[in-house]
């Protein structure tokens, strides 16, 4: 098929003064309350996303090279599948693993555009550069966005969409808003179009926290520099150094959680935000959580969603799943 649009390249950001806004807001509400929380999408400035590339190539982080190997052996099955035309990927950061999925499209010979929309604006570039260059005939339209607010900036569909959303980041939503947010990405699908979900499999309680926990200690500093983040951008005078990570399987929820847990008292000032906040020693804020899927819980989210599970793919060991999935 020839490619149906001339090709170009382009990156909008939609991400602006009122988005320091959303860190703030976040901290604000965050830091004031009983368990102290932050948001997850906070952790990737340039060096977080730097950092989180670097877990991903860790003997103990088992995620990334088993989802690369089922779309591995999938890609060629989901392109003939899905028809698609167009790859419009949430929290792509520097998509590695998408070069699996636009290859199968052109060796297929439909692929026409490629939309990564992260909130790392380093990332989006880098990528819309490095890809624009190998795919010869492939429109480039980067989003530097909020996956959570800002779908309505999407282009308009050039053809049948896939929506790849990888790395178990689906997982970083908390239940209710995980179905509030899958249904909002009806939308973007369209009639025609699939969502290709990375979900993480709940399975041995060591294996997951051992992929928390490596031995390096970069998901540990992948952690601390959301308080660098927050110093920078607030004002905030956070001592990272009297700050410890922490992960750890909570069993019932079946989710990882990761937090930071004060060594000894702490008061920290958030000056943009004229904020006092006192650490107890051994006290912890929560920094992520990282929901594990049975393919029960997976039908159950879709299916609230008003979506509908089609296929779920697995690795031999049944570590990592990536489905696909389309309006019900
Ligand atoms: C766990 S990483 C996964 C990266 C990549 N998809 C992969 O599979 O390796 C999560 C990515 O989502 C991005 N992200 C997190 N929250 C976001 C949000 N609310 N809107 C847009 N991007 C977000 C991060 O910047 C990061 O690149």
């Amino acid at each position: 098929m020839e490619p149906i649009l001339e090709r170009t390249v382009e990156v909008r950001s939609h991400l602006g003064p009122n988005d320091e806004r959303t860190l703030a807001d976040d901290v604000l509400d965050g830091l004031t309350r009983p368990l102290k929380e932050l948001p997850p999408k906070h952790f990737y400035d340039a060096l977080g996303s730097e950092l989180f590339d670097a877990i991903c190539e860790l003997p103990e982080y088992y995620q990334t090279r088993t989802e690369r190997l089922i779309l591995e052996r999938h890609a060629e099955d989901i392109v003939a599948r899905t028809a698609a035309v167009e790859l419009v990927e949430l929290g792509s950061g520097s998509a590695t693993k998408t070069r699996v999925l636009l290859d199968a499209m052109a060796q297929a010979g439909t692929l026409a555009r490629y939309v990564p929309v992260d909130v790392s604006a380093t990332t989006v570039h880098a990528v819309a550069d490095l890809f624009a260059g190998e795919y010869p005939g492939m429109s480039v339209v980067g989003l530097v966005a909020d996956f959570e607010r800002h779908l309505a900036h999407l282009p308009e569909p050039v053809g049948p969409r896939l929506v790849p959303f990888l790395g178990g980041t689906i997982g970083n939503f908390p239940p209710g808003t995980r179905r509030r947010f899958l249904r909002s990405l009806g939308k973007v699908l369209g009639p025609d179009g699939y969502l290709l979900l990375g979900t993480d499999l709940v399975k041995e309680p060591h294996v997951i926290e051992a992929a928390y926990n490596d031995s390096a200690g970069v998901t540990a500093q992948f952690n601390l520099n959301l308080l660098h983040v927050v110093n920078r951008e607030l004002g905030a005078d956070f001592d990272v150094d009297g700050f410890e990570h922490v992960a750890f399987f909570d069993r019932e929820r079946e989710w990882i959680e990761m937090r930071l847990r004060a060594t000894e008292p702490q008061h920290v000032r958030v000056a943009a935000l004229d904020l006092e906040v006192d650490f107890a020693a051994r006290e912890e804020l929560r920094t992520e959580i990282s929901a594990k899927f049975t393919p029960e819980r997976l039908r159950g989210d879709l299916e609230a969603a008003g979506l509908e599970l089609v296929e779920m793919l697995t690795d031999p060991d049944e570590l990592f799943a990536v489905s696909l999935a389309r309006i019900a």
